[in-house]
């Protein structure tokens, strides 16, 4: 997944209170404040992650600063998923470098899945990292700053078989006030053998839902309209109460958090085709506030690969997994992950993921040209033996496909009228709105009076580009 640089708003929350906002932080012309600025990497919880993280500063009274110059503390919340994203990291550690010249004193630290890998090697091979924090050490930051503000690097990467978060409300740092992410889990107990994940994250374990609900309930009252649920495998969420013992599942979870209110929409990612129930299916059917959209990652078409990659699925299973998401939510979009490349692969296994890509009709698709992890069991056990050029080309022919399977989706919505949550303004025009339709779909509209961020609209599709639907507001 593209890195993506966050952009820090003023918005701050105290941890487990109220929410307020601050004024804008980097408008406090105070120089004695301690300011830290956070780019993301990676995946959604990355970035979910960033929000715990500034919550947490906060306690030390940490504010975020948009402005990387002025920060005191500066973090990378890092992603290990292909060789490219930790290249990436290494490259910004080295423009870092050059800006901790002109400010000695500033603090860099590594968070995230770079720094689960890589652990104590990082602060040997990277002299300006102060600190080096795992996803599960995060409560430590505190204690880790005060060391290294006396000059001591600190690091903590230890897992945790029980940390979820569970009681800190998210500072929303990149907020547009309507839509936000929530997550439900950490870790991942599967082993994918391409996947680095289980290594950088840990054991799977899923966070209590009552503090779920009321965060989602929290930020619906805060005016927010759509929340993510966010996990690497959410069907197989599972929480059990400590006193009763009752069980509860993804599709109850998704049922509660429904039921806070029919203005507030809820997605979810990442669904496994392995774990992926009727029941979470049914659910969907029964709210219209649960979005008709699932992202259902297939990585590869052809039931060989897939054993090898050690998904726990074939073919079939994956098709039948479609076909009860067509019979169950008919008007559902499906979205996928698929790897080019993988050890072994043939023509013959590369036109199979070609034919599935087809006949499961992706909306959108995250491709990759398979990049070997160290440690993993791929890693271990196969020969990364599909040369690069050949990687590419298939690539390419995933790309090209799915470009066209994508605009076939988008020339079928022309003439249709959509729900759409409005997000705000859209990227081009002040004059306009942008917002998704349930599928998950952009779409971008002439403004009307009446209507603002969080609004719901009905917005008839007059025509596509390749990558967004146009429309204009219909009014009854
Ligand atoms: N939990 C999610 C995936 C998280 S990682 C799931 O199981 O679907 C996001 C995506 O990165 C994966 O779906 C996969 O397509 C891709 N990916 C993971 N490891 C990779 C590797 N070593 N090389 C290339 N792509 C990889
Ligand atoms: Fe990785 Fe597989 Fe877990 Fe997804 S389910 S995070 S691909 S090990
Ligand atoms: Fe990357 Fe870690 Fe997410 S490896 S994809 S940031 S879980």
């Amino acid at each position: 997944m593209k890195a993506i640089v966050s952009d820090l708003k003023s918005i701050d929350e105290t941890r487990q209170g109220e929410a307020f906002y601050m004024p804008d932080i980097d408008e406090v012309n105070d120089i004695n404040l301690k300011r830290f600025y956070i780019e993301s990497y990676g995946c959604q919880m990355n970035f979910s992650d960033s929000e715990i993280v500034a919550s947490i500063l906060a306690e030390s009274q940490y504010h975020p600063t948009r402005d990387i110059e002025k920060a005191n503390l500066i973090l990378l919340n890092t992603c290990s998923i292909r060789e490219k994203a930790e290249e990436t990291i290494r490259k910004r550690l080295r423009t870092i470098d050059k800006l901790k010249a002109n400010r000695p004193g500033t603090m860099v630290g590594i968070l995230g899945c770079m720094a689960e890998r890589l652990k104590q090697s990082l602060l040997d091979d990277e002299k300006l990292v102060d600190l080096v924090v795992g996803p599960d050490a995060y409560r430590d930051l505190p204690r880790l700053l005060n060391r290294a503000e006396d000059g001591d690097k600190g690091i903590n990467v230890l897992l945790s078989r029980e940390e979820t978060y569970a009681d800190i409300s998210p500072v929303r740092l990149e907020s547009n006030g309507v839509t936000a992410f929530i997550s439900i889990m950490r870790g991942c107990d599967n082993m994918c053998s391409f996947c680095v994940v289980p290594f950088t994250r840990g054991r799977e374990r899923s966070r209590d839902p009552f503090t779920i609900v009321s965060e989602a309930t929290h930020l619906f009252d805060k005016g927010f309209r759509e929340v993510t649920l966010l996990g690497q495998n959410v069907d197989s969420y599972k929480w059990q109460h400590p006193e009763t013992h009752e069980t509860y599942t993804f599709a109850q979870l998704l049922e509660q958090v429904a039921r806070i209110h029919p203005d507030l929409r809820v997605r979810f990612s990442t669904s496994h085709p392995k774990d992926m129930t009727d029941d979470v299916l049914h659910a969907m059917a029964s709210f219209e506030n649960i979005c008709n959209y699932v992202h259902l990652p297939v990585q590869s078409g052809s039931s060989r690969v897939l054993a090898l990659m050690n998904r726990t699925y074939d073919r079939e299973w994956y098709i039948n997994r479609i076909e009860a998401i067509r019979r169950i939510v008919p008007d559902c979009a499906v979205s996928s992950d698929i790897i080019a490349g993988f050890c072994t692969e043939t023509d013959e296994d590369h036109q199979d993921t070609l034919s599935m890509m087809a006949w499961a009709d992706y909306c959108m698709s995250y491709m990759f040209s398979y990049s070997e992890r160290p440690g993993t069991l791929a890693a271990r056990k196969y020969k990364d033996d599909i040369d690069e050029d050949t990687k590419k080309n298939r690539l390419s022919e995933i790309i090209a496909l799915q470009r066209q399977l994508s605009a076939e989706h988008n020339a079928r919505d022309v003439g249709k009228t959509y729900k759409v949550l409005i997000e705000g303004d859209s990227r081009k025009s002040d004059l306009e709105f942008k917002g998704r339709n349930s599928q998950n779909k952009m779409i971008v509209f002439p403004k009307l009076p009446g209507f603002k961020p969080g609004s719901y609209a009905d917005v008839f599709v007059e025509s596509a580009n390749s990558a967004t639907l146009i429309g204009r507001i219909v009014q009854s």
